[in-house]
């Protein structure tokens, strides 16, 4: 398997759930390149189980200063860079009630600003011809109790896969974006307390049209197809990995 053999990527949240999915597809493929996160020691653990293709480096996306430093260490260590996936994200706030303005500033920063500023810092360092996969939402598309602000940015993040591919045509790299639904990563331990998870996926199973949550190589796989020349001719689309929970009724 050596779809992405050669190729340097970089994957933001790297270090858990969907982002270490796509970068163990991505290391399948012989793709090599560097994750990145702020926890010292999940950055630690995924690195190893990454065997030594991908470095790890600490950083935080919403500091344009860290973002800068990324892509400039790894192509340092690498080469110019072939695929970046801004993954790194998180959920909830709260209703339109009760959101203070840090919430939401946070929120949107962390979702959508990011996303935008990451694309930018790492173009210098990127090869002509490469491919950007952003991470979405299906909260992007129908309205969750408390994810208002959250799903408003995963749906502006949705567009700038459009807005990028436009701008980045001269050099032809293409820009899609991944919608995940619901997928099994240690995001549900900041939402549900511990005793509750099992029972709280397995509801969300139950009621997916598919009858399962994602799973992070769900998400990994379909980054391979849009990191490779596979999709070649791919760019501004919405790819939804969701076992149908967006548009379909069970
Ligand atoms: N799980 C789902 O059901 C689902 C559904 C739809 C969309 N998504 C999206 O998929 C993406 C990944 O989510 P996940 O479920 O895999 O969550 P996760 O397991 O909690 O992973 C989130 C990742 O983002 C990183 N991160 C968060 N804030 C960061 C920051 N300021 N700077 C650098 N890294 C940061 C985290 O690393 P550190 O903790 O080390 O900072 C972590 O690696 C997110 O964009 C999420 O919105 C998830």
């Amino acid at each position: 398997m050596s779809k992405l053999k050669n190729k340097v990527a970089v994957i933001t949240g790297g270090n858990s759930g969907i982002g270490f999915g796509i970068a163990e597809a991505f290391k399948n493929e012989g793709a090599v390149g560097a994750i990145v996160g702020r926890n010292q020691g999940t950055l630690d653990s995924a690195a190893a189980q990454l065997g030594g293709n991908f470095t790890a480096i600490n950083a935080n996306v919403t500091d344009l200063a860290d973002l800068e430093n990324v892509f400039k260490e790894t192509a340092e260590k690498f080469g110019k860079i072939d695929v970046i996936v801004a993954n790194a994200g998180a959920g909830t706030t709260g209703t339109v009630a009760d959101t203070s303005e840090a919430d939401y500033d946070n929120m949107m920063d962390l979702n959508l600003k990011s996303v935008y500023f990451t694309v930018q810092k790492a173009l210098p360092y990127m090869n002509d011809g490469g491919s950007i996969i952003l991470i979405g939402s299906n909260a992007a598309h129908r309205a969750y109790p408390s994810f208002g602000v959250y799903g408003a940015a995963k749906a502006a993040v949705i567009f700038f896969a459009k807005a990028f591919s436009n701008d980045l045509l001269n050099r032809r790299i293409r820009v899609n974006v991944i919608t995940p639904g619901t997928t099994d990563t240690p995001a549900f331990d900041k939402f549900v307390p511990a005793e509750q998870i099992e029972a709280v996926k397995t509801h969300f199973a139950s009621v997916m049209p598919i009858g399962r949550i994602g799973q992070p190589s769900d998400i990994g796989k379909t980054a391979v197809f849009l990191a490779s020349d596979d999709s070649s001719f791919m760019l501004g689309a919405e790819l939804l990995v969701d076992g149908g929970m967006t548009y379909l009724s069970k």
